[in-house]
Parts: C-alpha cells; sequence; structure tokens
C-alpha cells in the first residue's frame, strides 16, 4: 500500500541528542568536562535506553524526564564528575532545547508539500517535546507529537507503535516509520510498519529478528522513500 503518514523518532532521529553534551563542553570553565563530554554524552544515552527497556519489562514505568535524570547520574558519577551539580543542572536544561539536524526542516516542509501525514512518536513526555519541537521550530510542520506517556509503557512494546494507526486512522503498511535507533526501527519493522533506519554513525546493524527496510546516513532522501 502506497505511504501516507512518515512518523518520526525524536531523540537522535530528529533532535540531536549529544547536543547538549557537546554545548556544554564548550562553554567557559567547564575543562573538566570537555576532557570527559563524549563518554558522558554515549554513558548517558546508553543507560537512559537501557533504563526504558528495564522499565518496560518489568512493568515499572515512569516518565522518559525520570530515567533521562537517572542516565545522566550513571554517566557523570562513571567519569568521575558525580559531585557536580551545577554541571548536572546544565545539562538536563540543555536536553529541553536540543538542536534538530540541519537538514529536518526541509525534509518536513517536502513531505508537507507531498501531501503526507508527519508526526512524532516518542519515548519523550509531552513537555519535554514540546520543548524541543518549540526550540528546534518544526511545530508548524508536524501534524502531532505522540508521547509514550498515552500508554504508559517504553518502544518497541507494540502498543507504543499502534497510537499511530489509531491517531492517523491508516493501515500499518501505510507508514514509513523513520529512527536513528536500530532497535527502534527493528521493533516498528517487527509491527509491520515500513521503516528507515537513520545510521549516522555507520554502527553494525543490531541482531534482532528485524530488519529495517532502508538505511539511510541522514534524512535527506525521506521525501524520496515514500514513492508519493
Ligand atoms: C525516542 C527515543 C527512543 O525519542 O529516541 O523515542
Amino acid at each position: 500500500m502506497a505511504i501516507t503518514t512518515c512518523i518520526f523518532d525524536a531523540y537522535g532521529t530528529l533532535f540531536d541528542v549529544a547536543a547538549a553534551a557537546r554545548e556544554a563542553a564548550a562553554e567557559p570553565g567547564r575543562e573538566a568536562f570537555a576532557a570527559h563530554w563524549p563518554k558522558v554524552a554515549n554513558d548517558w544515552r546508553l543507560k537512559q535506553l537501557q533504563y526504558t527497556w528495564l522499565r518496560a519489562i518489568t512493568g515499572a514505568h515512569t516518565d522518559f524526564w525520570e530515567v533521562t535524570q537517572n542516565g545522566l547520574d550513571w554517566a557523570l558519577e562513571n567519569s568521575g564528575l558525580g559531585g557536580d551539580a551545577e554541571l548536572r543542572e546544565r545539562l538536563l536544561a540543555l536536553y529541553w532545547e536540543l538542536s534538530a539536524y540541519p537538514e529536518v526542516p526541509a525534509m518536513l516542509h517536502a513531505l508537507k508539500a507531498k501531501g503526507l501525514n508527519r508526526a512524532i512518536l516518542s519515548n519523550g513526555s509531552p513537555a519535554m517535546l514540546d520543548g524541543a519541537v518549540q526550540s528546534a521550530g518544526v511545530g508548524d510542520v508536524l501534524d502531532d507529537v505522540l508521547s509514550v506517556e498515552d500508554v504508559g509503557i517504553f518502544k518497541p512494546a507494540d502498543v507504543v507503535y499502534e497510537l499511530v494507526t489509531k491517531r492517523f486512522d491508516c493501515a500499518r503498511d501505510e507508514v514509513l516509520f523513520v529512527s536513528s535507533n536500530g532497535w527502534d526501527a527493528a521493533g516498528a519493522t517487527g509491527y509491520g510498519f515500513t521503516t528507515a533506519w537513520v545510521n549516522r554513525a555507520g554502527e553494525p546493524m543490531d541482531r534482532l529478528p528485524w530488519v529495517p527496510q532502508h538505511v539511510l546516513s541522514d534524512l535527506t532522501t525521506i521525501p524520496d522513500l515514500t514513492g508519493v
């Protein structure tokens, strides 16, 4: 079936999750952090995601803001920066105003011009997503921002992907789902979406039962994949 609806993961896909640590590291007086920031950013992201999976498996749901803070606390302690409360607050504040990847606005405008539905489907809480959408200035080219908080479990639970088919009243194979997270693209493939994995870092394919239909290095060619 033809694609009618393009759905995007938020963090790492539209919004640059490493930007918070990178920007903080460039600020005056943060020489200690500047020496560690890539490791902190990587640990932060990995722990944040691991905590989402563990909370989903155990049924101990909390919102993404909580696991984002938990992941950062682990990452800072792992780099010997656990006592720096001011750095912690600064990194968390920057997480609310992440920049979008440069190609995002033009790509969303191109999808809008083709008459396709456009939305975010994210683990993020509605308030966090609102902050990111506002600071990236992409609110006017999105039809909706869907959050897992509506179902109380994180990706890749099927009920999360089902938020899309319910919201847009569409069949699964009408949806092009785009994520920079290999496991998210895989989960959405398993649900029945057509999927694109945005593999900016050139990582190996996740060893899971489902393989995304498309693998891209950035978002620029998304409008060409829709066949519209
Ligand atoms: C999200 C995370 C998984 O936005 O990046 O859902």
